[in-house]
């Protein structure tokens, strides 16, 4: 093993950075050379490659975003990508990515003529199957927590009902950690169809109760009973790609005609995604770059790092490629969520 690439494939996610600084260090350790690829997939077809070492990732651990650059936009061809490998001059490939990027590296894989590849499960929808915890997740549901903390009081002090929407396009991770976190009332997510009139019967039993204010927060992908997913037109034609937002609006909308508290909407959208990262995806893209680069100077392929019980394992590419992890309705958290009050709106 003499070269190594590594790419921060789909959107950013805080603690990329994490990653490409402890695969940089420890390919250093190991004399192996480590080529940074730009701007995920798209920096394979086009060549975009720079020389990472040591000095250049010094401290980047605590920066969120890629200094790598990322793409999730772009729309390749396995074959050109195993070419890019190939034309790189690597032995192995690194590929930090969510379930696109990771189903992407499972197909070029058996298409290089040389060269290994790993994953490295990173996404703060938290969506990807095969492991426990995704880079980037812990940093969101933070950004969710320090939101709901400040707009519960707010919310508090008008009598409001407030929804926040949060990012989690298939799944609800984001929204169900976030709303425990932010001691959230109601959490409406895409597992859980949700009955606007159940939410109304949350926002009045509350009420009841002399509980003036309401905290609602929504999973971008959250579809009322018989509805179907809110898509972002705008971003969605000039993309062409599928975007969801807009549930907050729509739902506040639906609320309006049913109950008299003012509600109001807030969208937290990207800021969930920047920022710098909190100690445990700091930690946990420390465990995967150094683990990505162990396996291949193992001489492992078609792996993926994986965090399972507490530590970081390497699992079969095949485990996440062309897969969902979604909330299991009968978890632990689930129960909790339900135990504290949180309605679902079913
Ligand atoms: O997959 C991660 C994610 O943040 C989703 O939660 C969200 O739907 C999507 O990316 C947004 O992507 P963009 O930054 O292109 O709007």
């Amino acid at each position: 093993m003499q070269r190594i690439g590594i790419l921060t494939g789909g959107g950013d996610a805080s603690g990329l950075n994490a990653v490409v600084r402890a695969a940089t260090l420890a390919a250093a350790g190991a004399g192996v050379e480590m080529v940074g690829i730009r701007n995920g997939y798209r920096g394979l077809v086009e060549s975009d490659f720079q020389r990472l070492d040591p000095a250049r990732v010094a401290r980047i651990h605590r920066r969120g975003g890629s200094i790598l650059g990322c793409d999730n936009i772009f729309r390749g061809d396995a074959a050109d990508f195993a070419d890019g490998v190939r034309r790189a001059g690597l032995d192995g490939v690194i590929v930090v990515g969510g379930n696109g990027s990771l189903t992407q590296a499972a197909e070029m894989a058996p298409l290089m003529r040389r060269g290994a590849v790993v994953g490295v499960p990173k996404t703060i929808d938290r969506d990807v199957a095969g492991t426990e915890a995704t880079i980037g997740f812990d940093t969101a549901v933070e950004a969710v927590e320090n939101a709901c903390e400040r707009l519960i009081d707010t919310a508090e002090s008008h009598r409001r009902v407030m929804i926040v929407e949060v990012m989690g396009r298939d799944s609800g991770f984001i929204a169900l950690h976030g709303a425990l976190a932010g001691g959230a009332d109601v959490a409406l997510l895409p597992e859980i169809p949700y009955r606007v009139r159940r939410v109304v019967d949350a926002i009045v039993e509350r009420e009841s109760r002399e509980l003036t204010h309401t905290l609602i927060v929504a999973a971008e992908g959250a579809v009322a009973e018989g509805g179907k997913p809110i898509l972002d037109r705008r971003r969605t034609e000039t993309t062409g790609i599928a975007r969801l937002g807009g549930i907050g609006e729509a739902l506040a909308e639906q609320l309006r005609g049913l109950i008299d508290d003012e509600v109001r909407t807030v969208n937290l959208a990207h800021l969930q995604r920047g920022g710098p990262p909190t100690p445990f995806d700091r930690v946990l893209g420390t465990q995967y770059g150094a683990a990505a680069v162990q396996a291949l100077l193992d001489g492992r392929s078609e792996v993926m790092t994986s965090y399972i019980g507490g530590g970081v394992e390497l699992r079969p590419l095949s485990e996440a490629a062309g897969k969902l992890r979604q909330v299991e309705l009968d978890s632990s958290m689930m129960r909790a969520a339900r135990a504290v009050g949180i309605r679902f709106g079913d």
